[in-house]
């Protein structure tokens, strides 16, 4: 059965002191549901003390794509498995555009991903320009075609996709839920396409100013399998909340 995921990322907030106070809060909360996957993606640099308590399934925000060599600042694969990581996003638009990340830069990470056996959530979603011009179903496609063109169907496993809209990204203006249905629509119809009846099995996360006003209604629409949660996962008890509302 495909699972159903609830993802923070933190992106570059939070001490090390309130890392802790999160995972403490989230360790000790009551967790209603025990069928959802609760991940964590935190700056690496906290990784370690996360995966120490067991708590929660800890991802990284970023990788480099090959698994070791002179590449100063960078982290590989290997590195992340051995402090516990369990999974990586790839393609966040913050990497995309403030970092110049190109498709091929990324379809170079999931290569790394499936050479590894790593999980990841690969990130895609338009700009407002391309939306408001009726694009945004064109960039989708041009940024996922790659991606599961690559994939051999064994290592499907391995992938979660979410539609994050980058004008809905921490600005507080989530996608309506017309417009969250036919994207996710889109992308299950693009891994049938791809992969048959086993493109069914992957995760579609929704990311884009998830709260605790919207969720019903984002979680509600068809192909939603999850969030992928910026601003609303910085506090571990206002994101364990979000959880009521993906059962
Ligand atoms: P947001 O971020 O919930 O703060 O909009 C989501 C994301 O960028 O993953």
């Amino acid at each position: 059965m495909r699972k159903k995921i609830l993802a923070a990322n933190w992106k570059m907030n939070l001490s090390a002191a309130d890392a802790q106070e999160w995972i403490t809060n989230f360790s000790e909360a009551n967790r209603l549901y025990a069928e959802l996957e609760y991940r964590l993606y935190a700056p690496s640099i906290y990784i370690q003390q996360l995966t120490d308590r067991k708590a929660i399934h800890v991802g990284a925000q970023n990788v480099h794509s090959m698994d070791l060599g002179a590449f100063t600042g960078e982290i590989s694969i290997p590195q992340l498995k051995s402090i516990g990581a369990q999974s990586v996003l790839i393609g966040h638009s913050e990497r995309r555009t403030i970092f110049n990340e190109t498709d091929a830069l990324l379809l170079g990470k999931v290569e790394a991903c499936c050479r590894n056996s790593f999980s990841f959530i690969f990130c895609c979603g338009e700009n407002e320009d391309l939306r408001n011009v009726g694009e945004h179903l064109h960039l989708i496609r041009e940024q996922l075609s790659g991606l599961l063109g690559q994939m051999k169907p064994e290592q499907l496993e391995l992938l979660t996709i979410a539609y994050e809209p980058i004008w809905a990204i921490g600005t507080g203006q989530n996608a309506d839920t017309h417009q969250i249905t036919e994207v996710h629509a889109f992308i299950r119809s693009m891994l049938m396409e791809f992969f048959g009846e086993q493109g069914r099995n992957v995760p579609i996360l929704y990311g884009g100013s998830v709260n605790a006003e919207n969720a019903e209604s984002i979680f509600s629409c068809p192909e939603v399998n999850g969030g992928l949660i910026g601003g609303a996962s910085l506090n571990a008890t206002h994101f364990l909340q979000l959880a009521s509302f993906l059962q």
